[in-house]
């Protein structure tokens, strides 16, 4: 009879217990998706303090809440209304350089609850057909912000593509403009390795790297080649210091950028006058990707696709001594003229 009652005690508890432990992690589920869907401190029926020391970090979560939902079509336009969402034209562009680590760069400083990334290349300065539809149509690719938050688009492009700084100059002459670099030699092999995989993926054969940098006529570097000439940063930001001091930019380090990001966004903050709220808890290394994943909070983490950080093929040693050496004066350019020095060889 003790048995009995003893057993089906033991049964009771087990129920309770399960039921206390299952609701604690629907709590904890539940919190953590209402954090993203609903407001935290209504004031006036808006939302967003309007001095931005004062944005707490929980607004995070609800920023990447109603935009989210918003963009997945789930908010209505009633409540963009009601919360004073804008589509605000870009107060920071990322224009380059292609396979400097643009995307994590965005999506680090997306992080940051003052900044709204505009999640598509939008293309606008360097895409004639697009730049034809004029600034409404760009601001209108805009992802919806507070009015105190700014938009940041990154489009690798326009780095490059000679007709973009007079275009961005006639939109806001004032605006700040980022360049992520990495070693020269490293990024254009990264630019090449992605050409070769979308080849492979249309089942096309393709050159190796060695025969693209390296003309088979004279033996130098192949300036004509398009991965090299990207790598040649200098020239592409002298055309930009006609239309922009060089205040107006931030130079970031792609390669510290995978290393060690955080000191790299907190100097990013500090260029686009936004109080240091990126930390170390945003940025978990990820062993099996080796890379740093994102932490938006307990419940929301992400890392980069899997096109960010292939593995490069081998490329002879004797062609990278002498991508180096050619770059090596175009690098001392850069670092005087940016006032930047990487340790490159
Ligand atoms: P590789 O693929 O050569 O490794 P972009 O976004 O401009 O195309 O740059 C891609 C590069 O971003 C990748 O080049 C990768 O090394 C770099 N990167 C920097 N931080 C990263 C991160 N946290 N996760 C993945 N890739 C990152």
């Amino acid at each position: 009879m003790l048995f009995k009652q003893q057993a089906l005690l033991r049964q009771k508890l087990f129920v309770l217990g399960s039921l206390a432990i299952g609701s604690l992690l629907y709590l904890v589920a539940r919190v953590g998706s209402l954090d993203r869907l609903q407001p935290l401190c209504p004031i006036d029926g808006r939302f967003g303090p309007r001095n931005q020391d004062e944005i707490p970090l929980r607004a995070l979560q609800f920023k990447r809440g109603l935009l989210h939902e918003f963009r997945k079509g789930n908010a209505t336009k009633e409540q963009i209304r009601l919360h004073n969402l804008v589509q605000q034209l870009p107060k920071a562009i990322i224009i380059g350089v292609r396979k400097g680590g643009t995307r994590a760069l965005l999506e680090m400083l997306n992080l940051h609850p003052s900044v709204v990334k505009a999640s598509q290349e939008i293309h606008f300065f360097d895409n004639d057909e697009n730049y034809a539809k004029g600034i409404e149509w760009y601001r209108k690719k805009m992802p919806f912000s507070y009015p105190h938050q700014i938009t940041i688009e990154k489009s690798p492009a326009y780095f490059i593509t000679e007709e973009v700084p007079e275009r961005i100059y006639k939109m806001n002459s004032s605006i700040k403009l980022l360049i992520i670099v990495r070693e020269p030699t490293t990024r254009a092999i990264s630019d090449y390795t992605q050409v070769l995989e979308g080849k492979e993926r249309k089942n096309k054969t393709y050159y190796k790297f060695e025969k693209l940098a390296i003309d088979p006529n004279t033996c130098e570097v192949n300036t004509k080649y398009k991965a090299v000439r990207t790598s040649i940063y200098t020239k592409h930001l002298e055309r930009w210091l006609k239309y922009f001091p060089i205040e107006q930019f931030h130079i970031v380090d792609g390669d510290r950028l995978i290393t060690e990001p955080l000191p790299e966004l907190q100097l990013v903050e500090k260029f686009l006058n936004l109080p240091p709220r990126i930390s170390q808890y945003n940025l978990y290394f990820n062993a099996t990707r080796g890379f740093y994943c994102l932490r938006f909070n307990i419940v929301f983490n992400k890392c980069l696709a899997g096109s960010k950080g292939r593995i490069h093929p081998e490329v002879d040693t004797s062609v990278i001594t002498k991508l180096r050496k050619f770059f090596h004066p175009f690098n001392q350019k850069f670092y005087q003229i940016t006032g930047r020095t990487f340790n490159w060889p």
